[in-house]
């Protein structure tokens, strides 16, 4: 961790849960964030409070992801403001309550899953990375995926996943073109890390309409943020020639 103290940490969707927990430990560990969410105001409310000596710097900008001209736009504020960034956690993520093959006229809740959970996550990669080589130092991109990226869990009550899973599908097999596309460009100061976690204690439940995992899943334990947030730290705590590709994190007990 030491290695990337004053570097800078572009992190979306760092507004609330993992990406908020992520953020703070960054700060804590000298890592200035720069922030990215609809609400970046809540961003510079915890960040400001976390100071201290040898402390990261907060920033935060407002982007929505699902929209190329409003990445664009933050991107280009980043330049300006600190010309390079050497890490990049696309984390911004929804869930939504649908059905593909359902009654419901639900074509925008689709649109919305995908365009958040996988273009902006591609246009964000490819924005940053133009900044992360242009500080020619080490760069990571960790993309926060899940298990749902990985496998079908079926049924789950009220059928919430969906678009979800082929949008975590798509953040798997895009991990893996990032990580080949920088070895064809020979370029081994980037890595590239999915992380997937389990069930997770946070917003993303309520927003969909669930009041929290327990409520969608049943009897599902779940972790917290902050354990996915300590997954990402010990990823920067490894040597520069070691990528960790993909890293699950669940509960102990749960099942899928
Ligand atoms: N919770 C789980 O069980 C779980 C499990 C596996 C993977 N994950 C993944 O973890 C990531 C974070 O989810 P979370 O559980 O921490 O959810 P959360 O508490 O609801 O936080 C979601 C974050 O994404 C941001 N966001 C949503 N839409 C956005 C948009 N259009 N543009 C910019 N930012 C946007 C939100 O900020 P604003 O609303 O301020 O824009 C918020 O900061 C997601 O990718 C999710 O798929 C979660």
């Amino acid at each position: 961790m030491e290695k990337w103290r004053g570097k800078f940490a572009v992190i979306t969707g760092a507004s609330a849960g993992i990406g908020e927990e992520i953020a703070k430990d960054f700060l804590k560990n000298g890592i200035n964030v720069i922030g990215l969410a609809r609400r970046p105001e809540l961003i510079l409310q915890y960040g400001e409070k976390i100071v201290g000596e040898g402390y990261g710097k907060v920033y935060a900008h407002k982007c929505d992801v699902t929209s190329l001209e409003s990445i664009k736009d933050a991107f280009k504020w980043i330049e300006e403001q600190f010309e390079v960034i050497h890490i990049l956690v696309n984390n911004a993520g929804i869930l939504k309550s649908l059905k593909i093959l359902g009654d419901e006229d639900c074509g925008d809740k689709i649109n919305e899953v995908i365009q958040t959970n996988f273009n902006g996550l591609v246009h964000c990669s490819h924005e940053a990375y133009r900044l992360i080589k242009k500080s020619e130092d080490y760069g990571f991109i960790i993309n926060i995926n899940s298990n749902a990226g990985h496998r079908i869990f079926f049924p789950a009550p009220g059928l919430s996943h969906n678009v979800y899973h082929g949008t975590k599908f798509a953040v798997t097999a895009t991990s893996e073109i990032m990580r080949q596309e920088l070895i064809m460009q020979e370029n081994d100061k980037v890595r590239v890390t999915s992380i997937s976690p389990g069930v997770v204690n946070t917003e993303l439940f309520a927003k969909a309409g669930h009041a929290s995992p327990t409520n969608f899943y049943g009897n599902v334990p779940s972790i917290k943020a902050e354990d996915v947030a300590n997954a990402v730290s010990y990823l920067l705590t490894t040597p520069y020639y070691v990528n960790i590709t993909e890293l699950t994190i669940k509960h102990v007990s749960q099942k899928f």
